[in-house]
């Protein structure tokens, strides 16, 4: 993508019906990174998330706390969604909330444009509903309950009994949408990645599309129907609306031209929502498609999806407390492969935190400063003539910096990560095979050759780790910012989110005479795990 396109980025927005876990801080740091590197490459970026605060989930998590579902998800919202970002160090630049005025209004606008358009019409319905899903079920997604569900049908995915519902419905002409959707999904072959994903939806959408209920009328927690006040907005497409409302449809004309459309990261389960039933939404208003809907996999814990209804849940805060929010980014995006489901456990996360980040990137990051304030009273050495091992370092480099950015245009963040560690281990076993203590002993007893020879090689080492700061800025921004200090770069080059990230790889950009000070170990040793 050139420089300074849009680059609109989503995450989903979550039921504030109950507190984050590791799931939920998942997807967002995993958005929050591919934003960070569109917007230092210098797109024009935007990063949205926020919270889906209406339907029958958040009604009953209210009643059963005896408050109202307004005072239910402005308490959550603010005690726990909002420090999740803070907690994961994710640099949203806005948050939507689907209770705000914003979003509200211009849903029914919305909604209003698709009932003119004849896209809308009034009818009965019976069907088997999950509000854990706030979904009508389709015939594969039921099953028959077990243990204290026996006899009943329960959903899938949540294990709980579903409820028959009975009620007038307004629907939506979804089956009329098939042959486009066939047809945008064979043209932009990208528009549902990965291709697990895409084929799914494309086997689900050739099988025919049910019109889709978009209304109910048994509760009043939602946004009342223009044109019929006694029933409220589906959630679901309440919620969808989110990605529209929030940059400016029915409101602010020009901004919205700017963003929209959007790319769309979601998890596995809500796929279809995105990349069916969204598209024929905008396709019917007459509004443009999503550029694209990325399909995460689910975190597992004990082999099943971790969710807080099965007490599975992992609060993100009991791992960052105990390892920083840097290695909880680093971690679920180098250890999943993006697109793939993965197991979490403590045992991996440890052990990766102590081999790749406090023996791999840490410690080269301390041997490297140490050295150079040892050796050079802490000014980054001239680099004398390069031999074929240093131009060897500088080819990993540039390779590393060219293949993760194509591997971040395609979201594979996993991949991208894996292409700069390359220059991790390159430089550690540089140091290694170079041997800069062994110069520094030969340069101090007079061999002067050698001292230029030590110079080449810390020169090298501290470049490689300008590439690195730079180019993992947007997975681990804390660390990277404390090394950008200590290489000096910060005082010689400016701020280390305004370095052009697509030109990372270049080589010769730390400036020789920049000054190195202390770097504190950036992954200290963790004692005990939980
Ligand atoms: N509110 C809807 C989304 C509306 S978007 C218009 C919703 N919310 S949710 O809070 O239940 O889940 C949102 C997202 O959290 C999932 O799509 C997924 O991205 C993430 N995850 C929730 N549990 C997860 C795992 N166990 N593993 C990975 N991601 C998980 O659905």
């Amino acid at each position: 993508m050139p420089a300074g396109e849009s680059f609109y980025i989503t995450t989903p927005i979550y039921y504030p019906s109950d507190v984050p876990h590791i799931g939920h801080g998942y997807t967002s740091v995993a958005v929050d990174a591919l934003a960070r590197w569109h917007r230092q490459g210098g797109d024009d970026t935007w990063m949205l998330t926020g919270t889906d605060e209406h339907g029958q989930k958040m009604l009953r998590a209210a009643a059963a706390n005896n408050v109202t579902p307004q005072e239910w998800v402005d308490k959550l919202v603010t005690e726990s969604w909002f420090p999740l970002l803070e907690t994961l160090d994710v640099a949203n630049d806005d948050f939507i909330r689907t209770t705000q005025e914003r979003h509200e209004k211009n849903v029914q606008t919305f909604f209003q444009r698709l009932y003119d358009r004849g896209y809308i019409y009034a009818g009965e319905y019976e069907a088997l509903y999950c509000v854990g899903c706030e979904e009508f079920k389709p015939e594969s997604e039921i099953v028959d309950g077990t243990g204290p569900f026996e006899g009943l049908k329960v959903c899938a995915i949540h294990s709980k009994p579903l409820e028959l519902l009975q009620e007038k419905n307004y629907f939506f002409k979804l089956s009329e949408f098939q042959d486009r959707l066939l047809e945008l999904y064979r043209t932009r072959p990208d528009f549902v990645r990965p291709d697990s994903a895409r084929n799914e939806v494309v086997s689900f959408v050739s099988q025919g599309l049910k019109d889709l209920s978009i209304s109910r009328s048994t509760f009043d927690w939602g946004i009342p129907l223009p044109w019929d006040e006694s029933h409220v907005i589906y959630v679901w497409v309440d919620a969808l609306l989110n990605y529209a409302t929030a940059v400016g449809y029915g409101s602010d004309q020009e901004t919205f031209d700017r963003r929209w459309p959007a790319y769309h990261v979601v998890g596995k389960d809500i796929l279809r929502f995105h990349a069916v039933i969204w598209p024929a939404l905008l396709m019917a208003a007459g509004l443009e498609v999503p550029q694209g809907v990325f399909a995460h996999g689910w975190l597992l814990v004990g082999g099943e999806k971790m969710s807080k209804s099965k007490l599975t849940g992992i609060a993100p805060t009991e791992i960052t407390d105990v390892f920083g929010s840097d290695a909880y980014r680093y971690y679920f995006l180098s250890a999943i492969a993006f697109g793939q489901d993965g197991s979490f456990s403590w045992e991996d996360l440890s052990a990766r935190y102590q081999a790749e980040l406090a023996n791999g990137f840490g410690n080269l990051a301390s041997r490297t400063t140490a050295m150079i304030q040892k050796y050079f009273d802490g000014v980054v050495p001239e680099p004398a003539d390069y031999t074929e091992k240093d131009l060897e370092i500088q080819q990993i480099v540039a390779d590393a910096a060219s293949k993760a950015d194509a591997s971040i245009e395609q979201f594979r963040i996993d991949e991208a990560i894996s292409s700069i560690w390359t220059i991790v281990d390159a430089l550690n076993g540089y140091i290694t095979a170079n041997e800069p203590w062994a110069l520094a002993k030969q340069s101090n007893s007079g061999d002067e050759a050698q001292r230029g020879r030590l110079g080449t090689v810390l020169y090298t080492c501290a470049e490689g780790l300008r590439a690195l700061a730079v180019l993992l800025s947007p997975i681990m921004p804390q660390s990277t910012e404390k090394l950008w200090v200590a290489l000096g770069a910060a005082a010689e080059l400016g701020a280390l989110q305004d370095q052009p990230i697509r030109e990372a790889g270049a080589w010769g950009v730390l400036r020789p005479g920049s000054t190195v000070t202390a770097l504190a170990p950036l992954f200290p040793r963790v004692e005990q795990t939980a």
